[in-house]
């Protein structure tokens, strides 16, 4: 990144086309699971749009940088609060379009499922960003990319009602042998949405839970 980069995120007229989301990078370390999910947001998104924020280590700031904007500061240093909303699965409202503006940032907790979920976005995003937005996309717990892409459709004029999501996924990782995903994922022309390079992931590893 530039130099005058924060300038530049703090000029409404410039970020506006620009910035949609912040994925704030929370994990202590940047799996390969992480890297999958925050690229398969960044395809959804459009490159453009996205920042992942908070990446403090030099290597994995290397490793981001190959697809997507990579800011070591957090995001509460980089964005006015008045522009950020924050989405959260325990915020008391849920998204709706008339919440995001055109300079709206959303942000992302760059944080993986828990089983059953711990409220770390609440501990470790939420608490800190005090006086700014929250909302939900329902209350259940959606990955990285499947918020983004919720978020996104809602942005454009969707309301959360009207878009189709399915709890808990299974998926075959080799014959007679299947892992089942307890989080829940948006339908895509009926097809759950998840990175088939997650599913090549899962083949590979015969990830269990
Ligand atoms: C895989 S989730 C991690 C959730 C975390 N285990 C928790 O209990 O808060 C990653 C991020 O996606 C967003 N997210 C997931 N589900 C959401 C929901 N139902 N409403 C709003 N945001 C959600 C949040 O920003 C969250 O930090």
């Amino acid at each position: 990144m530039s130099a005058n980069t924060e300038q530049t995120y703090r000029n409404p007229d410039e970020v506006a086309k620009v910035i949609r989301f912040a994925i704030e990078h929370l994990e202590p370390k940047l799996s390969e699971w992480l890297l999958i999910e925050y690229s398969h947001a960044v395809r959804i998104a459009g490159r453009g749009r996205v920042v992942i924020t908070n990446v403090k280590k030099p290597a994995e700031r290397r490793k981001l940088q190959r697809f997507v904007r990579v800011e070591s500061r957090g995001v509460a240093e980089l964005f006015p609060r008045s522009r950020l909303l924050v989405l959260d699965p325990r915020a008391r409202k849920s998204l709706c379009p008339t919440d995001v503006g055109e300079d709206t940032v959303m942000v992302v907790g760059g944080i993986l499922g828990d089983d059953p979920p711990q409220g770390r976005t609440e501990k470790l995003l939420s608490s800190r960003l005090r006086r700014v937005k929250r909302r939900n996309l329902g209350k259940e717990q959606l990955s990285i990319d499947g918020t983004v892409y919720v978020a996104k459709q809602i942005a454009e004029g969707k309301q959360l009602e009207e878009i189709p999501l399915v709890c808990e996924i299974e998926i075959r990782v080799a014959p007679g042998c299947s892992v089942v995903l307890p989080f829940t994922y948006p339908l895509r022309q009926g097809r759950p949405l998840i990175s088939p390079r997650l599913v090549a992931y899962l083949k590979r590893k015969g990830v269990r839970f």
